[in-house]
């Protein structure tokens, strides 16, 4: 008889934004007269960058010539976007990446979930405690974690490197090997980062113990500090131990649009295996590419133009930010991030679990965040606001908050 992958099984209760949107339903619902503001999920707001719609309003129009037509994408992704980003988003800070190193894909969530795998089942991840949660399931799926304790809420076999307040959101190395380590930086949900120094550390590391860090840049775009590494690449070694994802979500709004990339570079080996290689063959079995629309689209983000209008928008959404950290201040809050990421890290007050002050705020200021347990067990006592609202919505929520 036909068997279920049980894995899928182990899975704790469901995905975390989905339990926050029905959350949010069931109150609406109850409370119709409400006018309740979500500064949950991170999901941007303001529309695509005209620099962009033009891009793809040219690139649909020759899709309706046959001169022009394109079927199927090459398998890594059409070289006018992958030099684009070559030069865009490495060469331009002295990283050494070549645009055949580079994977266009539909979002840094399928590249973060699928990457795991190319390796053993038998390799150990290490992941930030708290962080995306797409990390650690991905591999619950995979059957790489183990048993999970629901008391503890941790897997057996993953190693957590807990980011609190009191190692100021930086994960230490593990005292235990880990054959895979995700990095997140800036981070989802803290908002931290950490230094090029501190980043160096962490390649040195796992180059000695032969690990591989897959390094998640999705919020790169949102810093603002000068010593904070815009991509691994930055730090001397790490062309042999990492692998690096982005997203075209958080920087130009294309959260349903679809766009990210892969970085694998070619020195970067197991053994004699090149990771280069098997993700290649997994890319190319496994995938038939981002439309050519949308890759055109990518490709105006790098344009003059498109990065002037998409620095607006990021200091759009860094302004509410801004907003977001200087209201909770006010409030009395302890609060975090913010300052090169569009997420702000809050200490709930009064000892509230993450999701009492989950539905104190709902019920209080009409507000909707994200409980920080959700994202690993260190995140308990924690709560993610995001700046991706609209700057009026995001005024209001603090002016509530502020009154609670
Ligand atoms: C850290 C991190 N990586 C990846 C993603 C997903 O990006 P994409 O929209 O490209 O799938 C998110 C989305 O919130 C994220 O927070």
């Amino acid at each position: 008889m036909i068997k279920v992958n049980d894995n899928y099984l182990k899975l704790p209760g469901s995905y975390l934004f989905s339990t926050v949107g029905r959350k949010q339903r069931e109150y609406e619902k109850a409370h119709p007269d409400r006018n309740v503001i979500r500064l949950s999920i991170g999901d941007v707001t303001q529309p695509l960058a005209p620099v962009i719609l033009e891009a793809m309003h040219k690139a649909v129009d020759e899709m309706g010539q046959a001169e022009t037509f394109r079927g199927y994408a090459p398998d890594l992704g059409y070289e006018f976007l992958r030099d684009a980003i070559a030069k865009g988003d490495y060469h331009s800070r002295g990283a050494d990446i070549s645009a055949d190193e580079i994977f266009v894909s539909d979002g840094a969530k399928c590249d973060s979930s699928n990457i795991q795998e190319i390796f053993s089942l038998h390799s150990k991840i290490a992941v930030c405690d708290p962080v995306y949660p797409v990390y650690v399931d991905s591999n619950v799926m995979a059957g790489r974690t183990g048993t999970y304790d629901v008391e503890t809420e941790r897997w057996s076999n993953v190693i957590y490197m807990p980011c609190t307040a009191d190692n100021d959101f930086a994960p230490e190395l593990p005292k235990e090997t880990p054959d895979l380590i995700y990095l997140c930086f800036p981070n989802n949900p803290t908002g931290s980062t950490i230094t090029k120094d501190q980043l160096q550390v962490w390649v040195d590391y796992a180059n000695k113990v032969g690990a591989v860090i897959i390094y998640d840049a999705a919020y790169e775009a949102y810093i603002s500090e000068e010593n904070v590494p815009h991509t691994i690449y930055e730090c001397v070694g790490a062309r042999t131990c990492a692998i690096e994802l982005k997203s075209f979500s958080k920087n130009a709004g294309f959260t349903g649009v679809r766009l990210g990339y892969t970085v694998i570079p070619k020195e970067l080996k197991c053994g004699d295996t090149a990771l280069h290689s098997l993700w290649a063959r997994r890319h190319g079995t496994k995938y038939n590419g981002a439309p050519y629309i949308i890759q055109r689209a990518g490709e105006a983000v790098y344009s003059r133009e498109g990065r002037e209008q998409l620095k607006k928008q990021v200091a759009y959404y860094m302004n509410n930010a801004k907003t977001i950290y200087q209201g909770l201040k006010k409030a009395g809050y302890q609060v975090s991030g913010g300052v090169n990421a569009p997420y702000i890290w809050l200490k709930t007050p009064d000892k509230m679990t993450s999701w009492e002050f989950f539905d104190y705020l709902l019920e209080k200021a009409n507000v909707v965040g994200t409980p920080g347990s959700g994202f690993g067990p260190s995140g308990e006592g924690y709560f993610r606001l995001t700046a991706f609202g609209s700057y009026e919505n995001t005024v209001e929520a603090l002016d509530r908050i502020q009154k609670m």
